[in-house]
């Protein structure tokens, strides 16, 4: 949620550096943007403008420092006074997260001169005012500043600061993501990899409550409470320049849609040591508990299906956001796992911390590796999808199944049976996508295109495939698309259909035709997802029988389907409205 981005080198480019690096960042945040730069007489020019960055061609002047950002708004509407980056006498700030008591803050400063109606300008404020105290400002003055002003937020925030006079950039973080990356006379720091990722793999990520500061190769790491100096470890990550682009897909969803050819395989790829690890983690535990957000909970709850049945677990699921009102239940034998894709989602991390305070053990599923939750774990288990930068997560969803459904054979004792199943299912997934396949879905988009509701129904693990099948719809689409348990539709949601209201039926049970059936007779036009084509279907979307992994195969056409209704509607899949990729707010 809002992508910022630094760059200090011996190049006189950084503005364009800086802008190239934040449009990789746009899935976090696309509703402004904006560059400061210092120039090569030292002083700080800010550009920023209401919008998308992708289409932003924009001249910077020479500068070897900049700092940028691309909005998601959170205080303050989209405008331009409210686009960061902001600068306040001396000092420019770029901030992603949330500050909490600016109100009491900008009361205290008492300035007029604010601009915006932002938290993140008050950040600045408040740095001002205690450098003008200083009797002189250099880089020591600065970091003494940063961490008293610091001390008073309350909330999370990821900033980046430059000052006037004072050569080289400020990081610091407290629950928002900060990682930078080493060039070799240069150096970036981000909210997230792509941003720098064709410059250079080798990155440090920063902790809570940690402070950097960067001046082309020199890198100070210190903690942000004492100001003592920190020593980091150099890490190398995997991720390859070519997956965190779109190349020549129109769009990075169904790209993504497709990498699935390859990431199932991939997700299972784990070594057994680490798998029965994870699973002593919850056989050790008296009460676990799955908490995630959107698709990650519908993930979880997939999960739920899959260890009742096959190792005969109960896990208990819970949004993070409503995970509080049970906390009282978790103690040093409870186990918490979380399912996240950034693996920095407010709510989800907000959880853990808790939990742990309780003495919980945590387990973590994310596919950002050495993210804030992947960290926060006791066990943590990457899901290998490679960067996900549609904000419509779908290859980390069917990633994160295809893991949960392997722990739960290892929780069973019985790994090698659950990989088998999953190499078969990743090999017909393989078979399954082809642009054959995808046309054939574009036609069945295209028939029902011009409804404004439809409804999705399942039973057992392909309910919550009905539930992530809405959001999927919704968020890219912006049709009014609504799951539910087979089973439930006649207690009240069948008042809902008319004549050719467009329904997913996923699942080809007896049961579930049975209630395809239901809704036929209400004039309902069904769509039926399933290994085998019934009667009762109007369309017929084939999927492979996958032996108890069916969730993961059915989401797929799904996914393809929610990303052409959006193409022929004339949205953008990738960024949705209102939406974006990483939420780091609560
Ligand atoms: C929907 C979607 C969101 C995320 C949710 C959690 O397509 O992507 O619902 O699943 O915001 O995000 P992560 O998995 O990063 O914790």
């Amino acid at each position: 949620m809002c992508g910022i981005f630094a760059v200090s080198g011996q190049e006189k480019n950084a503005g364009s550096v800086v802008l190239r690096g934040l449009k990789k960042l746009e899935y976090r945040g696309y509703d402004s943007w904006g560059v400061a730069i210092r120039n090569l007489s030292g002083g700080i020019e800010v550009d920023k403008e209401v919008g998308k960055i992708s289409s932003v061609q924009h001249k910077f002047g020479s500068a070897k420092e900049a700092i940028g950002h691309t909005r998601w708004a959170t205080h303050g509407g989209v405008t331009k006074k409210n686009a960061h980056p902001h600068k306040v006498g001396g000092v420019t700030i770029v901030h992603n997260g949330i500050f909490e008591n600016y109100q009491v803050w900008k009361k205290k400063l008492n300035k007029n001169s604010f601009q915006s109606e932002t938290d993140t300008e008050i950040i600045a404020g408040m740095l001002e005012t205690s450098l003008v105290k200083k009797k002189e400002i250099t880089k020591k003055e600065v970091a003494e500043c940063i961490r008293e002003v610091c001390a008073e937020i309350q909330g999370r925030f990821g900033i980046l600061v430059m000052v006037e006079g004072v050569s080289g950039i400020f990081a610091a973080r407290r629950g928002s993501p900060l990682i930078l990356g080493r060039g070799k006379k240069e150096t970036y720091i981000a909210s997230d990899i792509p941003a720098f990722l064709e410059k250079t793999n080798t990155v440090n990520y920063l902790d809570d409550d940690e402070m950097v500061y960067i001046q082309e190769g020199k890198v100070e790491f210190s903690n942000l409470k004492t100001g003592a100096l920190v020593k980091k470890r150099d890490i190398k990550v995997s991720w390859k320049t070519e997956e965190a682009e779109k190349g020549e897909w129109p769009h990075f969803m169904i790209k993504e849609i497709f990498d699935q050819k390859d990431t199932i395989a991939r997700a299972i790829n784990h070594d057994d040591k680490l798998l029965n690890k994870a699973a002593k983690l919850l056989q050790s535990a008296n009460g676990a508990y799955f908490v995630a957000c959107g698709t990650a909970h519908k993930v979880a709850m997939a999960a739920e299906y899959f260890f009742t049945e096959i190792s005969g677990r109960k896990i208990n699921v819970v949004p993070a956001s409503e995970m509080t009102s049970f906390e009282k239940f978790v103690n040093k034998k409870t186990a918490i796992i979380a399912v996240s894709q950034s693996g920095e989602t407010a709510d989800v991390l907000e959880i853990l911390e808790r939990g742990k305070k309780r003495g919980a053990k945590i387990l973590a599923l994310t596919n950002v590796e050495s993210s804030s939750i992947a960290r926060l774990a006791h066990v943590h288990l990457p899901i290998k999808a490679g960067p996900e930068k549609a904000v419509a997560s779908t290859k980390a969803a069917t990633s994160q199944m295809a893991l949960l459904f392997l722990l739960a054979f290892a929780d069973s004792g019985q790994i090698n049976f659950g990989r088998f199943i999953l190499r078969s299912t990743a090999e017909s997934i393989n078979d399954l996508i082809n642009p054959r396949y995808e046309e054939r879905i574009r036609r069945v988009a295209k028939k029902i295109v011009k409804h404004p509701n439809l409804f999705i129904i399942g039973r057992k693990s392909l309910y919550p495939m009905a539930l992530e099948s809405a959001i999927k719809i919704q968020e890219v689409s912006y049709i009014h698309a609504q799951g539910f348990a087979a089973g439930e539709l006649k207690h009240g949601p069948i008042a809902l259909i008319e004549k050719g209201t467009p329904c997913l039926v996923l699942g080809g049970g007896q049961e579930t035709v049975s209630n395809a059936t239901e809704l036929k007779a209400r004039g309902a036009f069904i769509i039926g997802i399933s290994p085998n084509r019934q009667d009762v279907f109007d369309e017929w979307l084939k999927v492979p029988d996958c032996n108890g992994a069916q969730a993961i195969a059915t989401i797929i056409p799904v996914q393809i389907l929610a990303y052409h209704l959006a193409v022929l509607r004339g949205l953008d899949p990738d960024m949705p409205r209102n939406l974006a990729k990483s939420v780091t707010v609560k």
